[in-house]
């Protein structure tokens, strides 16, 4: 028997709630609804790991007038992305500014209409072909390393979206944007932090205002709307036929079964989504793993070890990484302490039941990756970075929804095998040639913005091995 969530007056009061049925867990209480959004707004990673701990798989969280449910347990993530996944649609804290940016791209549609540009963009993304942008993505590495000299410090957050917004660019859209990385990155932060900022604010100033803030994102969204146009501006002139093959040119020449072609709109809507998403969360996922390495010397040498042994100071190559089983735990490991998306959150669309309780039309339903990847159940010293725990076959062994930093079913992220590529080779090639070391002092604190980010940046000083 499943149960309807109760409202919060029956949390708290167990006489109005039928016998029979369920009864929410009633979720971080004692404190008034806005406290509790004020909890979350200051730190809503403690908030999660917290609700998660204390009331169970099954937690209801108020966030200003509304309530979220954070479901946290392997079943229910595999029942939200994997078997009642028809029931949900995406469901963003940020819509406002995601849709003003990605507009309908492949991250946020729904339906038939996402399923078409799904297959649309699916081959570009193809083992084979991804193995082929393996020597772009390692000339980006290298152009890295040659302007790092001894000694240097430098903001590594920066650093690697530089890198990969270099790689993302070359290999998804065969052009380069030397000298704008910097911008692109300043433009994402100030715009994530924009629009998280609105979205939690219980009083909206109209976007329309012009107050300096809605002017300062305007101006961004112009920047970055000025980039994906151009790049689209650039394959015309060029003649899209050269490039046959490469992921612009897919979407450039693909028709619907009428024949007609994605609008402009479109077209520049599935540009800027895998232009965003194609760089950001990677480079994430490299400065978090720099600055691991930094802290935990025995799996630094360790993985020089393999480095050295297999690679011998040269660079690596596709055919390489399958002998390099401790590189890849490293990058499991880092994307289970700092998953870049760290939460994902669903509407119900059709009425649904996951636990034992019932989930009306219109729920929201949280699942995060931050909350699972630690969880003492399923991970020993769920808070310790420890690599070699990937090697005596745990991913085998974790019930299917306790780690999933790339999402599962039919949203699963479609860049997956390029991120673990680019990641992959990028490490191989850098670390051979660098040891990173965090500025002395320094604090680094992730910050949950629409990804998981280092709030400051991460200060570092690069030694030449
Ligand atoms: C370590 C790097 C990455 C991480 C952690 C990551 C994570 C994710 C996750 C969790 C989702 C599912 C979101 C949901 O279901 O709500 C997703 C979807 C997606 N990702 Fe990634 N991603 C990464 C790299 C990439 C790259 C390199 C690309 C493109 C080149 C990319 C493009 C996309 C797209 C287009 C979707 C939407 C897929 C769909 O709904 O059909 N991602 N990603």
């Amino acid at each position: 028997m499943t149960a309807p969530v109760p409202s919060a007056a029956e949390q708290h009061s167990p006489a109005g709630t039928p016998a029979n049925r369920k009864r929410l867990p009633p979720g971080p209480k004692g404190l008034p609804l806005l406290g509790v959004s004020l909890d979350l707004l200051r730190d809503p990673l403690e908030l999660m790991r917290s609700a998660a701990r204390e009331y169970g798989d099954v937690v209801r969280i108020p966030v200003i007038l509304q309530s979220r449910i954070l479901l946290n347990h392997p079943d229910y993530v595999q029942q939200v992305l994997l078997f009642q996944q028809s029931k949900f649609h995406k469901s963003t804290l940020t819509k406002e500014t995601t849709e003003r940016l990605l507009g309908q791209g492949l991250l946020i549609s729904e339906g038939e209409f996402w399923r078409r540009q799904r297959r649309l963009a699916q081959p570009a993304f193809h083992r084979q072909r991804i193995n082929e942008y393996a020597p772009t993505m390692l000339e980006c590495a290298e152009m890295k390393a040659r302007d790092w000299r001894d000694g240097d410090t430098r903001n590594m957050a920066e650093e690697m979206m530089e890198l990969t917004l270099e790689a993302a660019v070359r290999t998804l859209f065969g052009t380069t944007l030397p000298g704008e990385a910097q911008q692109v990155g300043r433009a994402m932060t100030f715009l994530m932090r924009y629009s998280l900022r609105r979205a939690r604010s219980p009083l909206r100033i109209p976007a329309g205002w012009p107050t300096p803030k809605n002017r300062r994102a305007t101006k961004e969204f112009d920047f970055l709307d000025s980039l994906v146009y151009r790049i689209i501006a650039e394959r015309k002139a060029q003649g899209n036929g050269q490039h046959h093959g490469d992921l612009l040119s897919m979407l450039m020449g693909a028709m619907d079964e009428d024949g007609t072609q994605m609008t402009p709109r479109q077209l520049r809507d599935e540009i800027m989504t895998l232009f965003l998403a194609g760089h950001e969360t990677t480079a994430l996922t490299l400065s978090w793993t720099w600055y691991l390495l930094s802290q935990n010397p025995a799996a630094d040498a360790r993985l020089q070890e393999e480095l050295r042994g297999v690679l011998g100071g040269r660079a690596p190559s596709v055919a390489d990484l399958e002998r390099l089983p401790y590189l890849h735990a490293v990058i499991n490991e880092v994307l289970r302490l700092y998953p870049p998306a760290y939460i994902m959150a669903r509407t119900s669309i059709a009425p649904s039941s996951i636990g034992g309780y019932d989930f009306p039309v219109g729920s929201t339903i949280l699942i995060s990756q931050w909350v699972m990847h630690r969880d003492a159940r399923y991970y020993d010293e769920p808070d310790a970075f420890r690599p070699e725990r990937w090697l005596d076959g745990l991913a085998d062994r974790l019930p299917a929804g306790a780690y999933f930093p790339f999402g599962d079913g039919p949203r699963r992220c479609i860049g997956q095998g390029f991120a673990l590529l680019e990641s992959a080779l990028v490490i191989a090639s850098l670390a051979q040639r660098f040891r990173f070391e965090l500025v002395p002092g320094t604090t680094v604190v992730p910050e949950p913005l629409v990804t998981l980010r280092p709030k400051n940046g991460i200060p570092m000083i690069f030694h030449a091995r």
